[in-house]
Order: structure tokens, then C-alpha cells, then sequence
């Protein structure tokens, strides 16, 4: 017979991704049953669509203060990096253009970066601290004049480490340097204001706020400067020709109402949870020796808590925890666990990297949640530091 907490684990991976508010899933419903029009069409319903589609836009909008009119709709925040980074990249029309970015960023932006490299792009990938942090004089160094664009994310997925955007933002507008974030793990979470900070670019993921999956933006100010960016899509000329394919409503109704609602709820929410993660990093300080949170001294998102509990290997915990779902940053390569690229990029000792597991926190954790997780967890560590420490008699 299997448990409740088998059926239903406690879900800490919240940075991983969200379940649909239900407020997002009841604006969705109608655009597939009865408002199901094709937003480029010229009849009534068509005309409903794009009205919904451009509601949207200014929900969005609002939540990360750019114009509706920069908003343009993607897949996500894989595919918004894409065309932020390949698209302006592309457009820069300099024979040898440079990029600067860092270490610790997601796949979806190194990856990228990775292809422009093939192309004959010059990219620097700048170094962090051992607590994620970058160093805005060490983003200024870099910048040449073949620079065409600064690439650094709001906040950490692993970590939840925050990028001191404020500065560089400030350093690439003296410059006159387009600046691209990608706020996946930022946006919904805590205030991230494009135009206040000076960005150019900026990618946003429907899943990550409590909208569906399969939707995201990318906010391009081209106030700030720039006016093109070259398709990485080409077909029909949707999207002003940025982004052609025909517009998913419902998703894009979906992810208008999870900004608005973030717009509301957000300060009181993180509050909340970055209460709820600092009594469960303190008590797991407090309960198990050699036990670290990764990124401890930068500011941080309120919802992200990476902690190595020295000794145990990370799989072997979660495998171990099956009551919780959290996750780990390894990666299984064809020979060997290996720990992510960001905790490398950290060079914290490797014990440490190999010990790290990420939880991280939502509006639906409550505290009983976060108690009956830290029951399980303590023993757990015990008990597969004794097992480990028998091997070795
Ligand atoms: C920082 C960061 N960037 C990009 C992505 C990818 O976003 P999406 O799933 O919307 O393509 C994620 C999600 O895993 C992320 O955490």
C-alpha cells in the first residue's frame, strides 16, 4: 500500500517549475473551448483573439516595465534567449563582434553563445566569486569596442544568487552596449524593472510563474537604442516579422494573468517564503554539522536554498528522500556523476559540489510542508553520512 507522502511528495523544485494558478487556468479555459480564434484573423473572433493576445502584452508589460509594444511572445525563456542573443548578435552588423557574459549562466544562454563561437563570434565568459557573485568592474574591463552585447542573468537557477544589474546596466548605457538578461528565475519573484535598470533584453518564462509551459517573452526596449533584431523564426512575419508562427492565446492569456497576479502578490509572497526557506536553512545549520548554503553572503531570490550537506552524495540523498522532490545541479554524463557547471564556476571544494542539493520554495509550501520535509531530511543525512563512514572501517 503506498503512503500519502508516496503519492504525493512534498514539492520543493518550485524553481524547476510551477503549477498553473488556478486564476491562470480559468482565463485559459474559454480560449480553447469557445474564444478559440486565430489572432491574425480578420473576423470577430480572430479580432477577440488578438484583443486578448494584446491585454496580455500589457499585463506582461507591467510586471517588468518595458512598452506592450516590446513584448514579443515565445516559447519560452530557451527560445526568447535565442533571439535575444543570435537575433541582436546577428543584427549588429560588425565583422568580429564580441560578447560578454559568465560563467554560471543557464544552458539556454551558454548554448547559444557556444553556436555564435562557431560562427566566429568572440565571446568572454567572465568569472564569479565563490558566492556567484560578479564584479561590475570586472564586466566594465571587459567590454572592447568590437563589444556588441552584455548577456548576464537576473538570478541564478541553482544558487538564486542575484546579478548587481543596477551597476552593469549603468556601466553598458555609459558604454552604449546593449545589455540582454535572462529573468526567468527573477521575474515574478522580486521587482526586476527593465527600463529602470537599463536593459535592453530581457527573457521571461511562462512556467516559472505560476503560467503553463511553452510560453514565454522577450522584452525588447528598443527605446534603448537598438532598433532590429534578426528572426530566428522565419515564416508569416507575426510578432512584426520578430517571431513568425501563429500565436498561442491561451498559453499567451496564461501567462498575462500570472503577471498581473505576480504584479499584486508578489512582495507579500516573498516575504512569506523567504521566511519559511531561512527557518528551513537554519534549522538544517542548526541540526547537521558540515552542512553549507551555497551563495549565502550575495543578496538572493526569497525562494531558492542550495545546500551541501558535506559526506553524502547528492543522488544518493534525493534518491534516498523519496517523500520530496528537489533537485540536484549534477549532471549524469556517459561515465560519471559531475557536478553543474555553476557549482564548479563557485570552485568551492568538491565535497561541497557533490553534496549540493537545490529546494526551492512556492506560494502553495506551507509551513507543515517545510516541517515534515526537515523530518525527513536530518535522519536522512544521519544515517547516509554512518552508512558512508561503515564503508570506510
Ligand atoms: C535561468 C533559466 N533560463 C532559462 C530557462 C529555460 O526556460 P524555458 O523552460 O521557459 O525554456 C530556465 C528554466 O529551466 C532557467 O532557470
Amino acid at each position: 500500500m503506498q503512503t500519502e507522502v508516496l503519492e504525493h511528495p512534498i514539492y520543493l523544485d518550485y524553481a524547476a517549475t510551477t503549477p498553473v494558478d488556478e486564476r491562470v487556468l480559468d482565463a485559459m479555459l474559454p480560449c480553447f473551448r469557445t474564444a478559440f480564434g486565430n489572432a491574425a484573423s480578420l473576423h470577430r473572433m480572430g479580432r477577440a483573439a488578438a484583443e486578448a493576445v494584446e491585454r496580455a502584452r500589457e499585463q506582461v508589460s507591467d510586471l517588468v516595465g518595458c512598452f506592450s509594444r516590446d513584448v514579443i511572445w515565445t516559447s519560452g525563456a530557451t527560445e526568447a534567449n535565442n533571439l535575444a542573443i543570435k537575433g541582436f548578435v546577428r543584427s549588429a552588423g560588425r565583422r568580429s563582434p564580441h560578447i560578454v557574459s559568465q560563467r554560471i549562466e543557464h544552458k539556454a544562454v551558454l548554448d547559444p553563445l557556444d553556436s555564435l563561437r562557431r560562427e566566429g563570434v568572440d565571446v568572454t565568459l567572465l568569472e564569479v566569486d565563490a558566492n556567484g557573485q560578479i564584479d561590475p568592474s570586472v564586466v566594465e574591463k571587459a567590454i572592447r569596442p568590437e563589444t556588441v552585447l552584455v548577456t548576464l542573468m537576473a538570478a541564478n537557477n541553482e544558487l538564486g544568487t542575484l546579478t548587481p544589474l543596477r551597476e552593469i546596466g549603468a556601466i553598458c548605457g555609459k558604454a552604449g552596449i546593449a545589455i540582454h538578461t535572462d529573468a526567468s528565475q527573477a521575474a515574478g519573484k522580486i521587482p526586476i524593472n527593465a527600463r529602470e535598470l537599463g536593459l535592453t533584453l530581457m527573457s521571461v518564462s511562462g512556467h516559472k510563474l505560476y503560467g503553463p509551459k511553452g510560453i514565454g517573452a522577450l522584452i525588447f526596449r528598443r527605446e534603448a537604442g537598438t532598433k532590429i533584431l534578426t528572426p530566428i523564426i522565419d515564416g508569416g512575419g507575426h510578432e512584426r516579422g520578430m517571431r513568425s508562427g501563429t500565436l498561442n492565446v491561451p498559453a499567451i492569456v496564461g501567462l498575462g494573468v500570472a503577471c498581473e497576479i505576480a504584479v499584486s502578490e508578489m512582495t507579500e509572497d516573498a516575504e512569506r517564503v523567504r521566511g519559511l526557506r531561512d527557518d528551513f536553512e537554519s534549522t538544517l545549520l542548526a541540526e547537521i554539522p558540515d552542512t553549507f548554503v551555497n551563495g549565502v553572503d550575495s543578496p538572493r531570490l526569497p525562494n531558492i536554498s542550495n545546500m551541501s550537506f558535506v559526506g553524502v552524495d547528492a543522488e544518493s540523498l534525493l534518491l534516498a528522500l523519496d517523500g520530496i522532490a528537489a533537485s540536484t545541479g549534477s549532471a549524469c554524463t556517459a561515465a560519471s556523476i559531475e557536478p553543474s557547471h555553476v557549482l564548479k564556476a563557485l570552485g568551492l571544494p568538491v565535497p561541497r559540489q557533490k553534496s549540493s542539493v537545490r529546494f526551492s520554495f512556492g506560494k502553495p509550501t506551507t509551513l507543515k510542508e517545510v516541517r515534515r520535509a526537515l523530518e525527513m531530511i536530518i535522519p536522512t543525512v544521519h544515517s547516509l553520512r554512518r552508512l558512508a563512514d561503515e564503508a570506510f572501517i
